[in-house]
């Protein structure tokens, strides 16, 4: 079977230019990331993790090199094209779920789909509704987003990044304002939908959220230092066990 290339950059490079002082961010990055894949994103502060996702998501274009996504010269694209392009193919998931807040999750899962320049989607409220069941809030539907906790509410960002069945899933630290028993149910729904097909690239500091892909890139100073498969991927029932024993000292 020919695996489809969901991602593929060539000699990538991202400077920023704010008068005479110049930051490299991102140096010559080559990627290929396939359908179905899972994979993490490490490095340390100022790394380029964010410059490169954004990069991805289309939010950002590089100063040089190419990117493809889903075989579309996305350098070739104008502004209104990246919209439509960021709109059809890519789910964004940020640490801050950037959720309206006085309004029903339902109404926030639906936005986006409105916003859809194509009409694939005459049925908004339906949608919405199968992508909160799928990231377990079937119950809290019509609930306003500033009466949910923050796991839930970034379950409802998660259910937004789906609704309009992308190729490709981002994620830039969602488990970043999270505890940690909530950081992993929301690993495990990533494993879940990956499970399910989706290719998700997924940015965390933390190394146990890392362990639940299937293939971990670590920056640094811009640069890929190591691109590995992971081997002893993480699942909810260890990650929790791990938490049980680095916390039950303290409650003895
Ligand atoms: N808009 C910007 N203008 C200038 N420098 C930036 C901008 N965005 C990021 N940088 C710089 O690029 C480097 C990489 O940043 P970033 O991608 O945010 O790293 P990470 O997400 O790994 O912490 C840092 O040195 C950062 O200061
Ligand atoms: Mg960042």
């Amino acid at each position: 079977m020919l695996l489809k290339k969901v991602i593929e950059t060539k000699n990538l490079t991202r400077i920023f230019k704010n008068g005479e002082i110049e930051v490299q961010a991102l140096t010559n990055i080559d990627l290929i990331i396939y359908e179905g894949e899972f994979v993490a994103i490490m490095g340390a502060s100022g790394s380029g993790k964010s410059t490169f996702l954004n990069i991805l998501g289309c939010l950002d274009k590089p100063s040089s090199g190419d990117y493809f996504l889903d075989g579309v010269h996305v350098n070739k694209l104008s502004k209104n094209q990246l919209a439509d392009i960021r709109n059809q193919k890519i789910g964004f998931i940020f640490q801050s779920y950037n959720l309206l807040s006085r309004t029903s999750a339902l109404e926030n899962v639906a936005l986006p789909l409105v916003y859809n320049r194509t009409d694939r989607f005459n049925n908004p409220k339906e949608l919405a509704q199968k992508a909160l069941e799928l990231v377990g809030l079937k119950d809290r539907i019509h609930h306003k987003t500033n009466e949910l906790s923050g796991g839930q509410q970034q379950r409802v960002a998660i259910a937004r990044a789906l609704v309009n069945d992308p190729a490709l899933i981002l994620s830039d630290e969602a488990t970043g304002n999270l505890d940690s028993k909530t950081s992993i149910d929301v690993a495990d729904l990533f494993v879940q939908l990956n499970n399910k097909g989706k290719t998700i690239v997924m940015i965390t500091h933390e190394p146990e959220i890392a362990q639940f892909a299937k293939r971990m890139i670590y920056l640094r100073d811009g640069a890929i230092l190591t691109d590995e498969i992971i081997q002893n991927r993480n699942t909810k029932e260890k990650a929790l066990k791990d938490l049980e024993l680095t916390v039950q000292p303290f409650n003895k």
